[in-house]
């Protein structure tokens, strides 16, 4: 990895839950970390290939990036490596970046986690007790899977509702949409399906996408999209991009030459630039209002939400 590079040494290797292992990074000198906004990430080198973990710690000059990692038995590897890690290991990881930041016109934080979706909700929390923000969470996950459970009943107190099946957290859901006052912005992180039914209720209830946010874990759990055309404007070229295919592969089907790293979208190397059409955003990468100028995609995710999308190459 290269530009915003940071090198890091592993201090303590901790099983937090089932499955899942928390891992402690300090700089090699042990000097203090550069300070990050809450529910960034740290996008880190396993091994050859770049995934993105949420910085689950304190966020103003921390001596540590603690990240929590889920074992995807069936993942392209890179949750094993980081359990691979032990003690004095070094770690290679690009600066933290956050693309699921808390809104700081927001006067309430509704705050909802599935499973280890609950990372960048920790660090929510902590802002929020750091500068007495108004928050309340919603935390579903498998019985005895529960990562942070005691961080966020220790800085949510009563204002955190842990749920073990999917109907009594939904029902629960609805309500607590329908009972926020104005002013409050919706974060969720979690698997797919669950972030899903989550925006749709919202929606649903009649909440404005601009306050709504989230964020998706396990990009290699991404579905393989719908097929769409691709228009190259500088040349008028015309390019198929089939289901399952990226829009990377795609331009580089083509002989186009597009930067990347990670191809997981979070690293940001290859972004383009989108003249018309409406990007489907698959990355942890863009901010929000990025995503919604709609004036950029990251290729290596994201698709067309719709038939066509014209780039300006
Ligand atoms: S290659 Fe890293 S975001 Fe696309």
């Amino acid at each position: 990895m290269t530009g915003t590079q940071i090198e890091l040494v592993v201090a303590a290797v901790e099983e937090s839950a089932h499955a899942v292992r928390t891992v402690r990074l300090v700089a090699p000198d042990g000097a203090p970390l550069p300070s990050f906004v809450p529910g960034s990430h740290l996008v880190v080198d396993c091994g050859g290939r770049s995934n993105a973990y949420s910085l689950v710690g304190e966020s103003i000059a921390p001596a540590e990036y603690a990240i929590s990692v889920l074992l995807v038995e069936d993942g392209s590897g890179g949750s094993a490596w980081v359990h691979g890690l032990a003690a004095g290991d070094r770690v290679s990881a690009l600066r933290p970046r956050s693309a699921f930041a808390p809104i700081a016109s927001a006067t309430r934080h509704l705050l909802v986690a599935g499973g280890i979706g609950v990372t960048p909700v920790v660090s929510h929390l902590r802002a929020a007790r750091h500068w007495g923000r108004d928050v309340q969470v919603l935390y579903v996950f498998r019985e005895g899977h529960g990562a942070h459970v005691d961080d966020v009943k220790e800085l949510a107190g009563d204002a955190a509702e842990f749920f073990g099946d999917r109907v009594g957290f939904t029902e629960r859901l609805r309500t607590v949409l329908a009972e926020q006052p104005l002013g409050t912005h919706v974060y969720v992180c979690g698997p797919g399906a669950m972030i899903d039914d989550v925006l749709e209720a919202a929606t649903e209830a009649g909440w404005p996408a601009s306050r709504v946010h989230s964020e998706r874990f396990g990009l290699d759990a991404l579905d393989p999209g719908e097929p769409f055309r691709v228009t190259l404007t500088e040349t008028g070229t015309d390019v198929e991009v089939p289901s399952g295919t990226s829009l990377l592969e795609a331009l580089e089907g083509v002989g186009l030459d597009v930067p990347n790293l990670c191809r997981q979208g979070v690293c940001g190397e290859c972004r383009i630039p989108v003249s018309a059409g409406t990007p489907l955003h698959r990355d942890l990468y863009l901010t929000d209002e990025e995503k919604q100028a709609c004036d950029a995609i990251m290729p290596c995710v994201s698709r067309a939400d719709g038939p066509t999308l014209e780039v300006p190459l």
